[in-house]
């Protein structure tokens, strides 16, 4: 059956045809589209919309599609799409009675509804992905609680951490990612079908039943905006954007961690490669590929709010181009979540390098500073001022922290004009060894083995909760 036969009087060009259309993408629709099509149909026949026979012998052709695959669908250019494909083939078994199955329906509705169905499978996906990759990460943490590690601001040496507070910073990151897409899971899984066009049927249809078949938690109340919205693959990309920023930082550490300089992990061989000239060459080829990929998400996000911009109510083809740009940014971001989490997982982090690394550097100076605001009620920023000389003569003479001595810190004080702080050389050794360091941090949020398992814990549950509510 030919769509245009009625209307029009001539076939499209074959250029127009292949230029506009959607069959390349739309085999992913292709079991959502059966799917809409049997609520739909079911839907007819229970409100006595269409003879329930017919009904029956379409509900059959679907059933009998649906085992066959999207490769029964026959394609020529007066097919324009995959729900003028399923129609025709329910047309090929059922005879012209197929052509109730679209009483009170239109492709735009039923491809709104399609996109949602397959979508939030698409965003199911993902959540999972993330879950288990927080889970990997508690379980990478969970023997670092002690392995010291240096923290950097704009790169430089900051303040020491632990292996495990830095990873649960990043399954922090990933946690809001998650929680991302169950908010937006809620304006996604709402159901368009029943706008038809873009002003309903005349027909009395049950919206409610439809939106109860497909697992829809509700219907869309304007037809209007049934058919027109996509904020919600708008929304959806950006989401996956967050989550590709994340999961590119995580990259980018990898990458500058495991050069000979910082020395802080080694890859594993098996997402790592070689160079073709130089035999010495261990590259972190799978992290730069997966850094640069989350570029295409973003590109993908703003080519879809560009194709929204400014459209006019209701449906336009435009939203058609919408779709594949979607399903790309998903697979993308998809794929990229599932290597990051096996790349990260399977690094080994070089303990002794990245002890040395905290404890040089005078990374523990904060601490040196607060003593003297404890022990000697100094003003914090004269303490800052006093460490910040210590710092500076004691890297100039080549003095390691562990050289440090109240007398050293006395002369400093004296040379700035203020009195003897006479601070235990013992005291000033634990403020400067970076494992104290990190211990005495002992706040919520902080680095402390002590906190790091509380944050852990919570994390724990989040998880539980999460995989509970998704049926896992
Ligand atoms: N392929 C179209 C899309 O993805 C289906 C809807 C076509 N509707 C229309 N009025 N031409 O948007």
């Amino acid at each position: 059956m030919k769509i245009r036969t009625g209307r029009l009087e001539k076939e499209m060009t074959d250029e127009a045809a292949v230029y506009t259309s959607s069959l390349d993408f739309d085999r992913f629709i292709f079991d959502a589209d059966i799917q809409c099509n049997y609520a739909h149909t079911s839907m007819l026949k229970a409100q006595g919309i269409i003879d329930g026979d017919i009904a029956d012998k379409i509900l059959e052709a679907l059933d009998k599609l649906a085992e066959e695959g999207f490769d029964a669908l026959e394609f020529d250019h007066s097919v324009e799409d995959v729900h003028m494909a399923v129609e025709n083939y329910v047309t090929k078994l059922v005879g012209p009675d197929a052509g109730f199955m679209h009483t009170a329906k239109s492709r735009n509705d039923q491809v709104a509804t399609d996109i949602r169905l397959l979508l939030r499978e698409r965003i199911n996906e993902i959540e999972i992905g993330i879950l288990e990759f927080i889970e990997g990460i508690i379980d990478l943490a969970k023997d670092h609680k002690e392995s010291v590690m240096i923290g950097y601001t704009h790169l430089q040496h900051a303040q020491p951490v632990t292996i495990a507070h830095h990873l649960m910073a990043h399954a922090q990151s990933l946690k809001r990612d998650y929680q991302r897409f169950a908010d937006t899971y809620k304006r996604v899984n709402l159901n368009p079908l029943g706008s038809a066009a873009m002003a309903t049927t005349s027909f009395p249809i049950d919206r409610e039943l439809t939106t109860e078949l497909l697992g829809f938690d509700g219907y869309l109340e304007n037809s209007m905006d049934g058919v027109s919205s996509r904020d919600f693959i708008a929304e959806t990309v950006f989401d996956l954007t967050a989550l590709c920023t994340t999961l590119s930082k995580i990259c980018e550490e990898l990458v500058l961690w495991s050069t000979y300089e910082f020395g802080i992990v080694t890859m594993a061989d098996e997402y790592s490669s070689t160079s073709s000239i130089m035999p010495q060459k261990k590259n972190p080829d799978v992290a730069e590929v997966a850094r640069s990929k989350c570029a295409i998400v973003n590109g993908e996000l703003v080519t879809i709010l560009t194709i929204l911009k400014a459209l006019p109510y209701t449906y336009n083809r435009d939203l058609q181009e919408i779709t594949p740009h979607l399903w790309n940014a998903i697979d993308v971001a998809y794929d990229t979540l599932k290597i990051v989490n096996h790349m990260l997982l399977t690094v080994t982090f070089n303990t002794e390098r990245c002890l040395e690394l905290a404890g040089a550097n005078f990374a523990t100076a904060t601490d040196l500073a607060d003593i003297m605001v404890r022990e000697c009620k100094l003003p914090f920023r004269t303490a800052h001022k006093i460490v910040g000389r210590i710092v500076n003569e004691a890297t100039a003479e080549g003095l390691e922290p562990a050289k440090i001595t109240s007398e050293y810190v006395d002369n400093v004080a004296i040379e700035l004009g203020f009195e003897k702080l006479e601070l235990d050389n013992d005291l000033i050794q634990r403020a400067l060894d970076p494992l104290e360091n990190v211990k005495i941090r002992n706040v919520p949020g902080g680095p402390s083995p002590e906190m790091v398992q509380l944050a852990m814990n919570n994390m724990n549950q989040f998880l539980d909760d999460e995989f509970e509510r998704l049926g896992i």
